[in-house]
């Protein structure tokens, strides 16, 4: 059997994991959910959601994958000695599949909008840059081409193997999308009227919380942190012994949380302050940016359009490191656990991401069945919602069920607590939130959404 290989450095753990889990997550959904779900209500949410459910179930995920060591269901059936918990790998494998498809129809727009702000086509006012992206949305080819590059680029990588691939991308990757970040932000929140966007990122409206706002801010948290597909628990695969699982989760969950009010800080204030309507859906960022670009800069325009190409550039390859990341899931399965040779099993998840994303492409208006899928959301839409609002929040409960009451507490609590060098009044915590808090939790969310408790 091949060499599974292992992660090189403890920074390298950390910035690829930080990098399956820093993405369009952070940077294009967190702000268009924050948007359509009304503000800091939302963000107060979800951040009880990353603190409370995220935080405890990554480490849940990091246990079982180190210990196993394998593929995500393999990683589940070693560690029980009967019953069907094997299944739950073989959902997050399901799930990273069509996160995949639909991810990389976003990750394909942002490569659009790589090379038209190089040939400065995005250049103009907000009615301009509405219609650009409704034009080039709807395009049957344009789009679709994008999104097979991207999956095509991704299967590349994955191809090539852990340590070369992931490690060394995001070791340099990461922290240059941070600096450029914190100069939008300042741009942004420079622009006239900025103040009302930065208020309605943190001032709290309680009136705005419903069971749907909940619903959305726990899907979120989940996606965000790449939870519940199983993906955490295939990276821990290759963690070495001396990973401290408990650190790299919170940190991961710092850097995490802390990118997305970045990107909220770069979108709202501008959005505000150029009249764009926060709740404008996916488009939010594709609308909003490019006139911040535009706006800030207009008196050097060549400025402008340099940082928009570095922008696109760097949220593409933020985008890579998640969509790799997913990716590996496939792949391990199919070449650990369905024998498949490596090579083969990534084309196989390839040729499957690629139809669920050019299903995806085609429905934002090339395609009138798909635009108006179900209950008139689009194809992407629906897969969206269905992944992680349902799908991510089950991977974790299942989870959290399986690990705090269904395997051996010594296995558990000596990876917890790296065989005992870490203080074990944490262990008692996270087991008692494992165990009780977490699967409650989600079981309540799920329950009131679905209307059948009142609280
Ligand atoms: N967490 C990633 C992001 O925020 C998305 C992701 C979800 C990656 C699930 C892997 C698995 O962009």
């Amino acid at each position: 059997m091949e060499n599974r290989g292992s992660f090189a450095t403890k920074i390298g753990v950390i910035l690829a994991t930080a990098g399956s889990a820093v993405g369009l997550g952070n940077i294009w959904r967190f702000p268009y959910m924050t948007g359509q779900n009304g503000g800091a209500a939302f963000i107060a949410v979800y951040f009880v959601c990353i603190l409370l459910l995220g935080i405890p179930g990554v480490i849940a995920e990091f246990v079982i994958g180190r210990h196993s060591g394998t593929n995500a269901a393999r990683a589940y059936r070693n560690l029980s000695l009967k019953g069907p918990w094997g299944l739950i790998g073989y959902m997050g494998v399901f799930t990273s599949m069509i996160i995949l498809g639909f991810y990389a129809v976003i990750a394909g727009w942002c490569l659009q909008y790589l090379f038209a702000s190089l040939t400065a086509k995005i250049n103009g006012d907000v009615v301009y840059v509405q219609q650009y992206f409704k034009e080039f949305s709807s395009n049957p080819i344009e789009p679709t081409c994008w999104t097979i590059c991207f999956i095509l680029l991704t299967h590349f990588v994955v191809v090539r193997g852990v340590r070369n691939g992931i490690e060394k991308a995001s070791n340099i990757l990461m922290p240059t999308l941070f600096v450029l970040l914190v100069i939008i932000v300042i741009a942004s929140c420079s622009l006239p009227n900025a103040s009302k966007g930065i208020e309605f990122l943190f001032q709290v409206d309680w009136s705005k919380l419903s069971s749907s706002v909940i619903f959305d801010a726990l899907g979120q948290a989940f996606f965000s942190l790449s939870l519940g597909t199983a993906c955490l628990c295939t990276y821990a695969s290759y963690f070495n012994r001396q990973t401290n699982l408990v650190k790299s989760a919170v940190v991961i969950a710092l850097i995490d949380s802390f990118i997305a009010i970045l990107a909220g800080l770069m979108i709202f204030p501008a959005a505000f302050s150029i009249g764009v309507n926060p709740d404008s859906g996916p488009s939010l960022i594709f609308i909003t940016l490019p006139n911040v670009f535009y706006q800030v800069f207009s008196g050097v325009p060549v400025l402008g359009n340099i940082i928009s190409v570095l922008f696109y550039f760097l949220l593409s390859l933020a985008a890579l490191t998640s969509t790799i990341s997913m990716h590996e899931i496939g792949t391990a399965f199919f070449y650990e656990e369905l024998k498949i040779p490596r090579k083969q099993g990534a084309c196989i998840e390839t040729a499957v991401c690629m139809v669920i994303g050019i299903l995806c492409s085609l429905s934002f208006g090339a395609n009138q069945f798909l635009t108006e899928f179900i209950a008139n959301k689009s194809f992407l839409d629906c897969c969206d919602y269905l992944t992680s609002n349902i799908l991510l929040p089950l991977g974790s409960f299942f989870t959290c069920i399986f690990l705090g009451w269904f395997v051996s507490k010594k296995i558990v609590k000596d990876e917890f607590t790296n065989w005992g060098t870490l203080k074990s009044t944490f262990y008692g915590i996270w087991i008692f939130t494992v165990r009780f808090i977490c699967p409650v939790l989600i079981a309540l969310i799920f329950l009131r959404q679905l209307g059948i408790i009142k609280i």
